[in-house]
């Protein structure tokens, strides 16, 4: 019998990503070699743009949760089904990526020029299609009319979110229920999805798939309450993208929510702020500042700590092992990165 060493508790984000990718090393570079084949085209701007996000990096989070997945469930995370529906979820984000990126108007995507910022807009739209398009062709091909099931309902939420996000742009008066519905949408069921395909394909039982779909949809939950605070107290140099971008777009994230019914004095400033564009009407670092003093940064981590406590929950029903264990560092990797 395999026996399972308890491992040394580590919240530092550098050595839990080492932790977690060193142990499906070998599938994450399979991934990468399949991710090239999939983004590959014997047209050439096409095979030029898609080596171009291929080799821009990102964290891998997506494919790596999708193959932890498959293993905590007994799978063989090395089979060529896996990997292939790894790089699936992988070039899914990333597509979603390069067409936020023209929404947002942003220059800067894991510190590289973004597709539109440097290839215009019209490039950018067309690329993202194609990466969905050959996501999706890649998916017909499992014959998995369950997987199919889940990717297009997730990806037509994901477009729901971006679109309701739209709705909100500019307005002060978000309530945290839109902001969660949003969030939901546009980021934690593509986490849920990677972690629910990996169970489907260990060909596991409906009450371990909903426990991989919950653990990723609270996952994604946190995920993006981090991304929402690292872009307030982060700089754009760690961050890879804009830092502090989200309030000069006109989104008013949970933070600001929070600071806003704590100082309903502010509203006037950060309307300005939103309106020029600019970090005019007070400056950034006070503004971060003002969050510190008002304890709004140490809420919305007990709020995103609140959710790695239900993903972590919700993994009870799996047998332990190293890859439970792996998820479980997952959550406190995402929770406590800086980028
Ligand atoms: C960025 O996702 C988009 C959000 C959901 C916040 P990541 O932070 O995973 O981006 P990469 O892939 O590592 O660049
Ligand atoms: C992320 O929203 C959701 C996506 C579907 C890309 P953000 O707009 O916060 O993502 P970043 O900060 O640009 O990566
Ligand atoms: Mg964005
Ligand atoms: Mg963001």
């Amino acid at each position: 019998m395999q026996t399972f060493a308890p491992k040394q508790e580590s919240t530092d984000p550098a050595i839990l990503s080492k932790r977690i990718f060193d142990l499906i090393k070998t599938e994450m570079q399979l991934v990468e070699a399949e991710y090239e084949r999939q983004a590959s085209s014997n047209i050439q701007v096409i095979d030029y743009l898609g080596e171009y996000l291929r080799a821009s990096g990102g964290k891998r989070v997506r494919p790596a949760l999708l193959i932890l997945s498959n293993y905590v469930l007994d799978g063989d995370a090395t089979k060529d089904n896996v990997i292939r529906l790894a790089t699936v979820m992988e070039m899914l984000h990333t597509a979603t990526l390069v067409h936020d990126d023209i929404i947002d108007n942003a220059d800067l995507r894991r510190n590289r020029s973004s597709v539109n910022a440097r290839f215009g807009n019209q490039t950018a739209v067309l690329m993202g299609d194609w990466l969905y398009m050959s996501a999706f062709e890649t998916t017909v091909r499992e014959r998995s009319l369950e997987i199919i099931d889940i990717l297009t309902r997730l990806t037509r939420k994901m477009t729901e979110g971006e679109l309701i996000q739209l709705t909100r742009i500019g307005r002060l008066d978000i309530s945290e229920a839109e902001y969660f519905d949003i969030l939901e949408r546009k980021t934690a069921f593509l986490f849920s999805a990677c972690c629910e395909v990996g169970a489907i394909l260990a060909g596991a039982g409906e009450a371990e798939q909903k426990a991989l779909r919950d653990y990723g949809m609270h996952l994604g939950v946190a995920f993006q309450l981090s991304d929402d605070v690292l872009d307030l107290t982060s700089e754009t140099e760690t961050l890879g993208k804009a830092a502090g971008s989200d309030l000069l777009e006109g989104k008013l994230t949970l933070p600001l929510i929070y600071l806003l019914e704590r100082l309903p004095d502010l509203q006037p400033k950060l309307e300005k702020i939103m309106f020029d564009g600019e970090y005019t009407a007070i400056r950034r670092e006070d503004l971060r500042a003002l969050l510190r003093e008002n304890g709004i940064i140490q809420v919305i981590k007990e709020r995103a700590d609140d959710y790695v406590t239900r993903a972590r929950k919700s993994l009870d029903v799996l047998a332990e092992s190293r890859y439970r264990s792996c998820l479980e560092d997952v959550l406190t990797f995402v929770t406590g990165r800086n980028s």
